[in-house]
């Protein structure tokens, strides 16, 4: 497998609570490790679930966290890494601190930049490393985002080079995606103008009825080949179990004789054949 140096910085956004994002990005991340790619997760939100999950608790406060990248000239990226072993990917986590983070920014003008800043000097420090024939890269970057069109997300989109959308199939998670794609828009505009919608993914899916049924008729028309229905992921209690007792899934579900991974790994290959793999594509829905 060819593996292209310069990491493709995902961030997984939708600003409605509780439609899987957390989960996607977790399980998602431990599928593309599984197939021999080299992934770097951060936590941006807050809440810090997805920090949780990886290390069954929460961090101390003096532990380092992408707040010091923000912040701290000391901590970039690379050196506040962790390596999550049992998932497979290397972790930035996060505490309730990044709930300050306008606070924390205030005196920045360029604050809506500052995690780019980040991003961008770990693709140089990376590309660096590169000639050197380290063995050091990433492939992807995945970014778990808060449930908000606040600040934190304002700065993952601008340092993103695509987004992925988990959504559920209700009426009123639906008719939020306007404004999450208006805010990739202003991405965009901001100077991100090769950000990709790298699609729409159902989650949390119940037994296809009627109302569902209308529902992905409506992102359909909307999101055309982005809305990535054939990768739906499907209501399983595997799956919240899982995050609830701090394992990697797949070793929850083989543990317990069943394979909910197979559902990650099935997006991961798409998600592959739409960032790396693949021609990029611009977004060019409204
Ligand atoms: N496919 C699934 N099957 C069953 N439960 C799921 C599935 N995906 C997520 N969940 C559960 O749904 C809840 C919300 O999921 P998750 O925390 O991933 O959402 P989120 O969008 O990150 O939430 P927030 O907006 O608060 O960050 C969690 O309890 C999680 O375990
Ligand atoms: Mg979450």
């Amino acid at each position: 497998m060819s593996k292209p140096r310069r990491p493709y910085t995902l961030s997984i956004a939708n600003q409605k609570g509780g439609v899987g994002k957390t989960t996607l990005t977790v399980s998602l991340a431990e599928s593309l490790a599984r197939s021999g790619y080299e992934v770097l997760v951060i936590d941006y939100d807050g809440q810090a679930n997805l920090t949780s999950w990886v290390y069954g608790q929460k961090l101390a406060d003096d532990d380092v966290n992408i707040l010091d990248v923000l912040t701290r000239n000391e901590w970039t990226l690379l050196n506040s890494a962790d390596r999550a072993e049992e998932f497979g990917f290397d972790f930035i986590g996060s505490t309730d601190s990044l709930f300050d983070l306008e606070a924390k920014l205030s005196g920045d003008p360029y604050r809506v930049f500052a995690f780019r800043r980040a991003v961008d000097n770990m693709k140089e420090e990376l590309h660096q490393t590169d000639e050197n024939a380290s063995e050091q890269h990433y492939d992807f970057c995945l970014v778990d985002c808060p449930p908000a069109l606040g600040l934190a997300v304002t700065q993952a989109l601008n340092a993103s080079d695509g987004v992925l959308v988990p959504t559920i199939l209700e009426k009123m998670a639906i008719e939020g995606l306007k404004k999450l794609t208006d805010q990739v828009k202003q991405a965009q505009e901001n100077g991100r103008s090769d950000i990709e919608l790298v699609g729409v993914v159902p989650t949390i899916v119940q037994v296809v009825r009627n109302q569902t049924e209308s529902i992905a008729e409506v992102l359909r028309n909307q999101f055309g080949e982005d809305f990535l229905e054939d990768c739906q992921i499907p209501i399983r209690t595997k799956i919240s179990e899982a995050s609830a007792v701090s394992s990697p899934l797949r070793e929850y579900a083989r543990a317990n004789g069943s394979d909910e991974h197979k559902y990650f790994d099935e997006l991961a290959e798409v998600v592959v054949e739409r960032t790396i793999g693949l021609t990029s594509r611009k977004l060019q829905h409204s």
